[in-house]
């Protein structure tokens, strides 16, 4: 397994009032494998992402990627660990708005000692596979909010991360956009073999991706196994258990 997290603990507060949203989670995460997270709003999802990529520390519990425990790893350590083998897509794509899109990209290879021209290259592959090459020299405020997603992941598979995160990544995106969004995923995902976890609230989007992890009450309440089901089987049987889990669905937020 790629990535392995057991029993994984997160409360908030203090000890006077304390909420523990993630209740002992167990998940894993093979090489090439593209995951969803899904269940109600505050079910903790984010909550869970942001402590499997490192951005948040554990209550208890270890995570190993690639065999490593990182939640022993000391700040800067994480910092690097987290730039070298982690991309990130986040629902407001986190864009900066000085930087041009070819600079926004390029970002995550500043830290590697890298050639000028192997930086290009690397750019111009990846810009080419989400179709946005001709976009290289506009800033962010100049293009749409699909644009801005496909740069957005652009930029998270730029350095070949070993894993992706994503939280609601097309939860901004009108559905043509979030489709396209989702079908690049899927083919870099194949092709690069570099590992998805995604959070979503939508059963499209979840149907993108190989397994659905379903948490309820700060627990994985199920999971469902694409496996040889066409897509719309697969839609329908994660409607399905959606509906079973009830609670109150995330709204576009
Ligand atoms: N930094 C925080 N401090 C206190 N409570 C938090 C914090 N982040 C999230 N929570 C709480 O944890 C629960 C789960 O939140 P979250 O992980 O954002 O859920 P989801 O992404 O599934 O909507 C919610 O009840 C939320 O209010
Ligand atoms: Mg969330």
């Amino acid at each position: 397994m790629l990535l392995q997290a057991s029993n994984i603990k997160k409360s908030y507060g203090n000890k006077f009032n304390r909420t523990e949203v993630l209740k002992g989670i167990d998940l894993s995460l093979g090489k090439g494998e593209f995951v969803s997270i899904m269940g109600a709003s505050g079910s903790g999802k984010t909550t869970l992402l942001n402590v499997l990529s490192s951005i948040d520390k554990v209550t208890s519990g270890h995570i190993y990627i690639d065999g490593f425990d990182f939640t022993t790893l000391k700040d800067k350590k994480l910092a690097d660990f987290r730039k070298t083998d982690l991309g990130f897509i986040f629902q407001e794509y986190n864009l900066l708005d000085t930087l041009t899109i070819k600079e926004n990209i390029m970002l995550p290879l500043s830290i590697r000692s890298m050639s000028k021209k192997e930086a290009e290259d690397q750019f111009n592959t990846i810009s080419q596979q989400l179709g946005i090459s001709e976009l290289a020299d506009k800033y962010p405020s100049q293009i749409s909010g699909g644009q801005a997603q496909r740069t957005s992941a652009a930029r998270a598979f730029i350095h070949q991360p070993k894993i992706i995160f994503a939280d609601e990544p097309t939860g901004a995106l009108d559905s043509k956009s979030a489709s396209d969004l989702l079908k690049k995923l899927q083919q870099l995902n194949e092709n690069l073999n570099t590992s998805v976890l995604m959070v979503t609230h939508d059963a499209t989007a979840a149907s993108f991706s190989n397994r659905v992890v379903f948490l309820k009450d700060g627990l994985v309440y199920t999971s469902l196994t694409r496996g040889d089901m066409s897509q719309d089987d697969y839609y329908s049987e994660i409607l399905d258990t959606q509906r079973v889990l009830g609670g109150v669905l995330d709204e576009s937020k």
